[in-house]
């Protein structure tokens, strides 16, 4: 372990903590970048907690009830709650209309994000020492993870396919996944009203304090902001959202996570001795487990994610890591592993000089230095090596997972804690000679959360 930099990734957290009062209590909570996202991501959270709790553990229990703290009344965990007078940020509060939703004083953004938060709650709770705390952290946080695992698992599945529905691309986690370029397209750009194109371009922030290569484009903004408006119109009525929408999606990844999740709060409810309310959430971690093993393409070898037209599910076969991603929810065959195996130690596609490439090397739709299109993000890596590790009986996974580890730890110690990284050999940043694979916004907490996460929880495989 290199110690001075894991002193950097603490100080990086201690850098982007914020304090806020609200509905007079005090907040504390982790921004991801103060550079640009200045205010509280959901999966980002309940990640930063997974790597606080190894250094401050009244700090990861802070920056969960900071996450739970803007909860709507209906269980929705939102995936932004906004910290008020921030203006760095595109779309801030006022462009949700999500106010009459607010906790108090609390406004959030009206989605959520991949629902990471029990996973991050049954961790810290296993990592942390002091008992007391605990267990009143535990009776204050698990009554919200109800709530919200309750509200996706009754809003999210119209159709009772196991698999929840995820309705913008903000929600899915990867923004810009070419998984989602064909349904994007079928929104015209002629269908989005002038004052949403029109306020997109006289807010629009991040392509300005960041670099435009790296970022979305223009049109993709549009659609964004489109969805947005469109919802917020609608009153963010979820019954008529899941089945009107021109973008449904079953993610994969999000999927992976829910089912994961579920686990997590049933092994949480167990623990305090409510294992009859458990059952039914490793029942719901089944009915997702089941439905994530047929979501398998038998001719292109991979897990698809599905567009939903009309109440058709059309399978999406891009090539990307999210094909990866039901390791962590148990979903994968001895058939499989290898197929897959194959596919993360081929050059062509996912063995690069930093893996693991969000897009497959030799799609063409793979772009180096375009967010989610191409470059390695250390949270994915994160997902494969915690599904790899429920697959340690099999010695490729077992020898991968180890590699993956190692390789995410010196891709962060070589090139400092950024949002994410070049995955070759540094071609995308020839101004940046020093630090040549890192990119988009630095000072990454995410970033800094995982590395002292790998570092401490994986010891014992760290050359
Ligand atoms: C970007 C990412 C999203 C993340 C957020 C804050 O929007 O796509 O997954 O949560 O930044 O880091």
């Amino acid at each position: 372990m290199n110690s001075t930099i894991l002193d950097k990734a603490k100080k990086i957290l201690g850098k982007n903590l914020y304090e806020v009062d609200l509905n007079g209590k005090r907040y504390r909570r982790t921004v991801p970048s103060k550079e640009f996202y200045i205010h509280q991501w959901n999966w980002d959270s309940a990640t930063h907690a997974m790597g606080l709790v190894h250094f401050d553990e009244e700090r990861a229990f802070d920056e969960l009830r900071s996450l739970v703290s803007g909860q709507w009344e209906n269980g929705l965990i939102a995936q932004i709650t906004f910290n008020p007078n921030e203006r760095k940020y595109y779309p801030g509060p006022e462009f949700w209309g999500t106010e009459k939703f607010a906790n108090g004083e609390i406004i959030t953004s009206g989605i959520t994000q991949p629902p990471l938060l029990a996973i991050s709650t049954e961790y810290v709770l296993r990592q942390s020492k002091n008992n007391t705390n605990v267990e009143k952290f535990t009776n204050e946080i698990v009554t919200s993870i109800i709530k919200y695992h309750n509200n996706l698992h009754s809003t999210r599945d119209p159709e009772n396919s196991g698999l929840l529905t995820v309705i913008h691309p903000w929600e899915s986690g990867c923004d810009n996944s070419p998984r989602w370029d064909s349904m994007m397209q079928r929104i015209k750009l002629s269908e989005i009203p002038d004052e949403v194109k029109a306020n997109v371009n006289q807010n629009r922030s991040d392509d300005k304090i960041g670099d435009t290569r790296h970022r979305p484009g223009l049109e993709d903004y549009y659609r964004y902001m489109y969805l947005v408006d469109l919802y917020s119109k609608w009153d963010w009525e979820y019954n008529k959202i899941v089945k009107e929408s021109p973008f449904r999606v079953k993610g994969i990844l999000f999927n992976s996570i829910w089912c994961k999740a579920n686990e997590s709060l049933a092994n949480i409810l167990d623990i305090i001795g409510k294992t009859q309310d458990a059952k039914k959430y490793y029942d719901w971690a089944k009915e997702t487990r089941s439905a994530l093993i047929k979501s398998w393409d038998e001719e292109i070898g991979q897990f698809t994610d599905y567009e939903i037209l009309g109440n058709k599910f059309i399978p999406i076969k891009e090539n990307t890591i999210t094909t990866m991603l039901p390791f962590l929810a148990k979903a994968v065959t001895t058939k499989q592993i290898k197929i897959l195996m194959d596919k993360l130690n081929d050059p062509n596609q996912y063995k690069s000089a930093y893996p693991i490439p969000t897009t497959a090397l030799n799609s063409n739709k793979f772009e180096l230095s375009r967010y989610w299109r191409g470059p390695t993000w250390p949270i994915t890596n994160l997902f494969v090596i915690e599904g790899l590790t429920r697959y340690l009986e099999s010695n490729k996974c077992r020898k991968y997972r180890n590699f993956l580890v190692n390789s995410t730890v010196k891709m962060i110690e070589k090139n400092g804690f950024f949002e994410y990284y070049d995955p070759t050999q540094g071609s995308a940043r020839p101004d940046r000679p020093n630090s040549i694979s890192s990119l988009g916004f630095g000072n990454f907490s995410w970033s800094a959360a995982i590395y002292v996460y790998l570092v401490n929880e994986y010891q014992t495989v760290i050359e």
